[in-house]
């Protein structure tokens, strides 16, 4: 698909849920590298998890901001709450907005559904009225909206890898449902009110500072305390993990190339619309993962070398909601954006583990 390219310096860049984990990687890279402009950081801060990883994150975009040549904002707040995305929307006026505000987490929307409508339906739904009402007046409004999608959209689909041009009607848990929803929501706005705007499918996204509640982070804690680490479906899971600064490289493309505006034949607009999956492309066996992360953990010193991993291991059945095996195919993002995720997990997790050390051991 044609894409229409976009100088992100001196631009206004709203990015929501920064600080969240990918947020806040996006948003440091983003100082790092713009000539100017202003970057605003989005979040209600909420306590999904413990929120002080949250203000970590702040602080170290705060330390950046310093010596960037572009400023940052930090608006507290949720993108549930319309009059407030219309004020930042109205104050701001920015250019591009990147949404990675939601509520993650497959195995959390079982007990707490309530939220997951607020945060990804309705805070959507909310971003992307303020992205329509922004060319309002002939104002020149968002050049392109990024948003974050996720592989659970493809739910228990055998046929791998994972293609953008597969079938994902049929979701097996809430987060997966409301992440499609985002798609569809999106293709409409971008039909009805010209919105160029791109979805991207992350596939468990790994790293420093990343989120407790995902499984390398959860099991280091578990394992650091001595308690037992749970292995869902026995370990028969394939992953395919994705590392944050993959991640954070693919967003920042893909923002730099917005879908190109162009009218059908009726004379209305073809949605400047596309969806990618970013993923790392090799799906990891869960027991070779947790091996790679064990070794990881002893040489940052985490664990000791005689730790007994084996007595720590407990193989469990599947949850509900999850599903055996993730596997992307991203060749979309190759052909359009030039870029394939490269980083493999023992570089990855050992980045992690190094943090982890310094973070919850060695703190400045
Ligand atoms: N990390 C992954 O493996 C992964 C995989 C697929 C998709 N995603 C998606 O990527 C995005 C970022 O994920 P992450 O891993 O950085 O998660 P994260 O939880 O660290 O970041 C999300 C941030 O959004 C904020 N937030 C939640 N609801 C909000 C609301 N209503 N208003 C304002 N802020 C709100 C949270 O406080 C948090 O800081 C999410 O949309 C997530 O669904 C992540």
């Amino acid at each position: 698909m044609k894409k229409n390219p976009i100088d992100l310096h001196h631009k206004t860049i709203l990015v929501t849920g920064s600080p969240g984990f990918i947020g806040a990687n996006l948003v440091l890279r983003l100082l790092n590298e713009m000539d100017g402009g202003t970057v605003i950081s989005f979040d209600n801060m909420n306590d999904y998890y413990d929120p002080k990883l949250k203000e970590y994150r702040l602080s170290l975009i705060e330390k950046k901001a310093a010596s960037s040549k572009a400023g940052h904002m930090f608006v507290k707040g949720s993108i549930g709450d319309k009059a407030l995305v219309d004020q930042v929307f109205a104050e701001y006026q920015p250019d591009i907005v990147v949404n990675l505000a939601a509520q993650a987490g497959v195995r959390y929307s079982i007990d707490h559904p309530d939220v997951y409508i607020e945060s990804n339906i309705v805070g959507f739904y909310n971003i992307l009225e303020a992205c329509r009402h922004s060319y309002d007046n002939g104002a020149r409004g968002v050049e392109h909206l990024v948003y974050a999608s996720s592989s659970s959209v493809y739910g228990g689909n055998r046929k791998v890898p994972f293609s953008t041009d597969d079938m994902v009607d049929h979701p097996v848990s809430l987060y997966a449902a409301t992440k499609k929803s985002n798609e569809l929501l999106a293709h409409a706005y971008s039909k009805l009110y010209n919105i160029p705007s791109t979805g991207l499918r992350f596939f468990t996204v790994y790293g420093p500072a990343g989120r407790p509640d995902m499984f390398y982070f959860s099991a280091t804690q578990r394992l650091v305390k001595g308690e037992p680490i749970s292995i869902f479906n026995y370990g028969n899971c394939k992953r395919d993990f994705t590392y944050v600064d993959d991640i954070v490289e693919g967003v920042l493309r893909v923002m730099r190339g917005a879908p190109g505006k162009a009218a059908g034949e009726d004379g209305l607009p073809i949605p400047p619309y596309a969806v990618y999956n970013i993923g790392g492309g090799t799906p990891e066996n869960l027991l070779d993962y947790i091996q790679t992360l064990q070794e990881a953990l002893v040489r940052a010193g985490v664990l000791p070398e005689d730790y007994d991993f084996d007595a720590h291991k407990k193989l469990v059945p599947m949850q509900p909601g999850d599903v055996p095996v993730t596997f992307a195919d991203s060749r979309g993002l190759e052909e359009d954006y030039g870029f394939k995720p490269s980083i493999g997990i023992r570089e990855g997790l050992q980045k992690f583990a190094q943090w982890y050390k310094e973070y919850y051991f060695d703190p400045i």
